[in-house]
């Protein structure tokens, strides 16, 4: 299963970002359309990224977020709060450290996508130190911000605040300016790493779909992008399923007692795709009834599962069920009331449940002792622990 998850995966690779709108009212110089040549590729596998011109500073010519960070502190602390950051995980590392640098490379495209990050790793694992967080350089840094913002130099960012100018900027300004496009506030930036090709498509969806699944809902036909919902006022947060903050925010909870049955009724409003919208996750509605006293009562346990189920078996992704809600649906769970007339209802999310319970405990299945099988344990116990339960409630009979 190893092997297979791993070619599914790297089909990924070759995702090229299709169909970019850009809005430049500047486009005349050489420059200009070198960096819209940049634009239209922006996702594809980078190439180092060359020389710093000689006058820019140390500081200026570093790749490190924490350089960034002396002249951008307040997105260098946010997207350090962000799984962008953690992308450099030990889930993935665990992997690279076994195969071969082409596989690295697709991997590494999405996680950590500067060819120089690359390049650290791969120094690092010929050193025998590719699990050694020092030794990993930039690489460590993951889904960095030069990953995001630098090609061959030269800086790529939204539309200017406050004017909406785009186009070159002035190459007198720290790091030569910064070429801005409306590119950076459209859903095509996140489609590079958050859609998979239709090619890889398992009854009908690839396995990682969210861009696709937002073209069709109301959130994107009144214009609201990816970066509405996760990057608000441009905040660079990206908070997903593992925030519970951020899951509530997009459901309404209710819970109902009528005298023949306690129900609670879910209900996706606030997401702008599925809910989840990969098939890693999982969200589970429970109720349990409780005795006179308030203590739950053994075996009484009532579930319905939210969850994308797939399986690997004989080579192929099989899709077994897709219980996800889109926007504006609503699952439910009811429950025939006990002799106390109480009962507790509750989400309980679990953000990595396909790790924890698929792959993880199959690579470790796998691995012989070793620094590769020690990062798997450590993601193994993270996505054990990454769990969490919301609108818990007790629901009473009339
Ligand atoms: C020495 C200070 C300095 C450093 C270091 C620096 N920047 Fe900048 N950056 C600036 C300034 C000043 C501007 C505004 C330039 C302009 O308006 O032409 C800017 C503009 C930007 C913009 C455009 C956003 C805006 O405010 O208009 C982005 C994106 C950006 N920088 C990213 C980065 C990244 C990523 C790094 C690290 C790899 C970095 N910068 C390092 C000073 C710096
Ligand atoms: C996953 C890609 C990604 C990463 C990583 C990333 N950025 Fe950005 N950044 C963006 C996008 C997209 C925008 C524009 C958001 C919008 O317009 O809503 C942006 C905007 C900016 C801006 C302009 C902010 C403003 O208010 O105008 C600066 C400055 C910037 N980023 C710096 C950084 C720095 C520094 C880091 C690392 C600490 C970083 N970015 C990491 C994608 C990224
Ligand atoms: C260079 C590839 C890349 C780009 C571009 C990118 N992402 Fe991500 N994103 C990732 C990876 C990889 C992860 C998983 C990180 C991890 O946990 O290892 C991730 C995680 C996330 C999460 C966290 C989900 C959770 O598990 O809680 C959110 C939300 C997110 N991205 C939104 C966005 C948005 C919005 C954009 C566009 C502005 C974007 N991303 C652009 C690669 C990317
Ligand atoms: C097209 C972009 C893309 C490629 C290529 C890619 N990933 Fe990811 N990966 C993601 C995103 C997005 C997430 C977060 C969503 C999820 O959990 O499915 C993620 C999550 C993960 C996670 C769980 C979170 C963490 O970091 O611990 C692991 C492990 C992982 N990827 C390993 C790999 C491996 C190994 C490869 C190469 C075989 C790979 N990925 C290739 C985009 C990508
Ligand atoms: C209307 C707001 C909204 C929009 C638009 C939106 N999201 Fe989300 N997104 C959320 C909320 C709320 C969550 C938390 C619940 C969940 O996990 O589905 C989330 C979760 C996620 C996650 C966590 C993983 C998972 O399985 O759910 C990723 C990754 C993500 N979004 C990426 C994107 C990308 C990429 C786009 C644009 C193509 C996008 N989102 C558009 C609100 C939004």
């Amino acid at each position: 299963m190893r092997t297979s998850w791993k070619i599914t995966v790297l089909g990924l690779a070759t995702v090229a970002v299709a169909g970019i709108v850009r809005h430049d009212t500047q486009g005349t110089q050489a420059s200009s359309l070198k960096a819209d040549s940049i634009l239209a590729r922006y996702w594809e596998p980078l190439d180092p990224q060359g020389p710093p011109p000689d006058h820019w500073t140390d500081i200026e010519a570093s790749l490190l977020p924490d350089a960034c960070a002396s002249c951008h502190p307040d997105q260098f602390a946010a997207w350090q709060t962000s799984f962008h950051a953690k992308a450099f995980s030990p889930g993935l590392v665990g992997q690279l450290l076994g195969y071969d640098s082409g596989d690295v490379a697709a991997c590494m495209r999405c996680h950590a996508a500067l060819a120089e990050q690359r390049n650290h790793f791969e120094w690092a694992r010929v050193q025998g130190k590719g699990h050694v967080r020092e030794a990993q350089g930039l690489a460590a840094w993951g889904n960095s911000c030069g990953g995001c913002h630098f090609r061959e130099r030269q800086c790529f960012g939204p539309p200017q605040r406050d004017t909406g100018v785009t186009g070159p900027g002035s190459s007198d300004a720290p790091h030569g300016g910064v070429h801005r496009s409306a590119f950076f506030e459209s859903a095509e930036f996140c489609s590079g790493c958050h859609q998979f090709d239709s090619s890889l498509a398992v009854n009908g969806k690839p396995l990682e779909n969210t861009y696709v699944e937002w073209q069709a809902t109301a959130f994107a036909a009144a214009g609201v992008t990816c970066q509405g919902c996760h990057m608000p006022d441009r905040q660079h947060l990206w908070r997903g399923i593992h925030d519970p903050e951020m899951v509530k925010s997009g459901l309404v909870a209710r819970f109902d007692a009528s005298p023949d049955r306690a129900r609670f009724e879910l209900t996706s409003t606030g997401i702008g795709h599925a809910f989840p919208t990969y098939v890693t996750p999982k969200a589970v509605m429970r109720g349990v009834a409780l005795d006179r006293t308030g203590l739950p009562e053994a075996g009484s346990v009532v579930s319905y599962v939210i969850q994308r189920v797939v399986e690997h078996i004989d080579g192929e992704w099989v899709e077994r069920s897709d219980s996800r809600l889109l926007p504006g649906e609503t699952a439910r769970l009811e429950m025939d009331w006990p002799e106390s007339g109480r009962v507790k209802m509750w989400l309980e999310v679990h953000p990595d449940d396909f790790y924890d319970h698929s792959v993880y405990d199959v690579l470790l299945q796998q691995l012989a002792d070793g620094p590769a099988a020690e990062l798997i344990a450590e993601a193994d116990r993270q996505a054990e622990a990454s769990r969490f339960n919301l609108f818990e409630t007790e629901v009473t009979r009339p």
